[in-house]
């Protein structure tokens, strides 16, 4: 009875669209999982640890998780179920004619740059699928897999047919709205590739020399860390846990009112956590083991597994189910992060939704084909001194969603009345909530001021 006066007195139009809603309380994680756990766990995350030191950046990665990570998802879950909207209209809704749209506005616009790169990171992993079948990596030493794989994203046409390919598949689920049955097989498929990503483990630190792997993992030497790395760690503490643009305020809107939202937010954050390092403990043994440079950047995912596959039974099989969960993980990530642009478009600007899908994920394309050729023919085109791969990846993650985050706190902590947050988190009094106090602290002071120096560090103004 309550959730229905609530979902009435939601719309301000009085038009409201029918939302969707997730069934069930596994509905919610796995989509929200699904959203959180993609590429940025297994393919961003080795590979900018290895780029800023190991240890020490991981330390500060799961500190910014857990002292802001956990509570900005937890303030988007309960923005977006206060209003029933997408990320532009759940601050409308809250504050009318206000300047806070803009922070959802925002979010839109990070939405779409980083699709188009993401795009092209999910389409090199289609075409390793194709390469794992083809059996591409049999008899390839390190430096000849390093090759293939520098080949295989350089080329110019190939990975761009795959990027559009990856769109097309994303395009046509959110048009087909066949995400709910995305979401009953991933609930399947996610925990199949936790459960290949442990193999792996376990293959990877029993190799010889795999110990200083682990060392570097795991043995913080926090001289090596710098601004900069500070910054990427609080940058992809945003971006593994898809926050910071509207995806889990879009996704909160869809949350039922008897759900807890504080439990969602810890258990989400807990998997997503859990399943990036399990893939740097399954990469960094590897990469010591087979001698490849920490620092290889981009590429050292697809560099390093394919010489793991080849030192173990049945290499062949798991090379090819891991690249095909891998592709499934980016999926549904990439399907949340084209929702929040799709739900703007549809519920804001009245467009229907397929003619939304349609236009938006042209656009992100288009622009996701200068972020693959960069890795080639565009290579020297440098915008202050990045590639547009870079530079797009760098926009958003170490911009945009921390300057979405700190808005989205300020917002929580200092626009929203406190008794109304303390209603939506309690569902109205009926389930207990001990960490309101430590939550709104954050909101309102450690997160917006921990988020600002980091920013402030980072881009070297002290
Ligand atoms: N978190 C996803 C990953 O790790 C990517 C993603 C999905 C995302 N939605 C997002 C990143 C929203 C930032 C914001 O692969």
């Amino acid at each position: 009875m309550d959730n229905n006066a609530r979902q009435t007195n939601a719309g301000s139009g009085g038009k409201l669209p029918q939302r969707d809603s997730f069934g069930s309380k596994l509905g919610i994680i796995a989509a929200a999982a699904g959203s959180a756990i993609g590429l940025g766990n297994i393919w961003k995350f080795p590979y900018i640890t290895g780029i800023f030191g190991g240890g020490a950046f991981l330390v500060v990665y799961l500190v910014f998780i857990l002292l802001i990570g956990v509570g900005v998802m937890l303030a988007e879950f309960l923005i977006g179920r206060m209003a029933q909207r997408n990320a532009v209209g759940s601050f409308r809704e809250l504050k009318p004619n206000s300047p806070w749209q803009y922070v959802g506005w925002m979010g839109v616009i990070a939405a779409f740059m980083i699709l188009a790169y993401y795009g092209v990171v999910a389409g090199w992993t289609l075409s390793y699928i194709f390469k794992a079948i083809m059996n591409a990596f049999e008899g390839l030493d390190p430096d000849g897999i390093g090759t293939l794989f520098n080949n295989s994203i350089s080329e110019g046409l190939t990975p761009i047919l795959w990027q559009i390919g990856f769109m097309a598949i994303v395009a046509w689920v959110v048009i087909a709205g066949v995400k709910d049955g995305i979401e009953k097989y991933s609930k399947i498929l996610m925990p199949l590739l936790l459960v290949i990503i442990v193999i792996l483990d376990i293959r990877a630190i029993t190799l010889p020399g795999a110990s200083a792997g682990l060392e570097f993992l795991f043995k913080p030497d926090f001289s090596k860390l710098t601004g900069d790395g500070i910054l990427s760690a609080l940058g992809h503490a945003f971006f593994s846990l898809s926050l910071g643009m509207g995806t889990m305020i879009t996704y909160g809107s869809y949350i039922g009112k008897k759900e807890n939202l504080g439990v969602t937010a810890l258990q989400v954050s807990i998997a997503d956590t859990l399943i990036a390092l399990l893939a740097g403990i399954a990469i960094f043994p590897a990469v010591f083991a087979f001698g490849i440079a920490t620092n290889s950047g981009p590429g050292l995912v697809f560099v390093t597994l394919p010489n793991v596959f080849q030192q173990m039974p049945g290499g062949y099989i798991f090379a090819i189910m891991f690249f095909v969960l891998l592709a499934v993980a980016a999926l549904t990530s990439a399907i949340s992060i084209l929702e929040v642009v799709v739900a703007y478009f549809t519920e804001d600007l009245n467009i229907s939704r397929k003619k939304a899908t349609i236009i938006s994920t042209v656009g992100i394309t288009a622009a996701g084909v200068l972020t693959s050729l960069a890795q080639g023919p565009l290579a020297h085109v440098k915008v202050f001194g990045l590639n547009f791969f870079d530079l797009f990846d760098w926009i958003t993650a170490n911009l945009l969603l921390p300057l979405g985050g700190l808005f989205i706190c300020l917002f929580v902590g200092w626009i929203l009345s406190p008794q109304k947050v303390k209603d939506e988190l309690s569902n109205n009094g009926e389930i207990s909530i001990p960490y309101f106090g430590a939550f709104m602290i954050i909101m309102k002071i450690i997160a917006p001021a921990g988020i600002a120096v980091v920013f402030l560090h980072g881009i070297g103004m002290f």
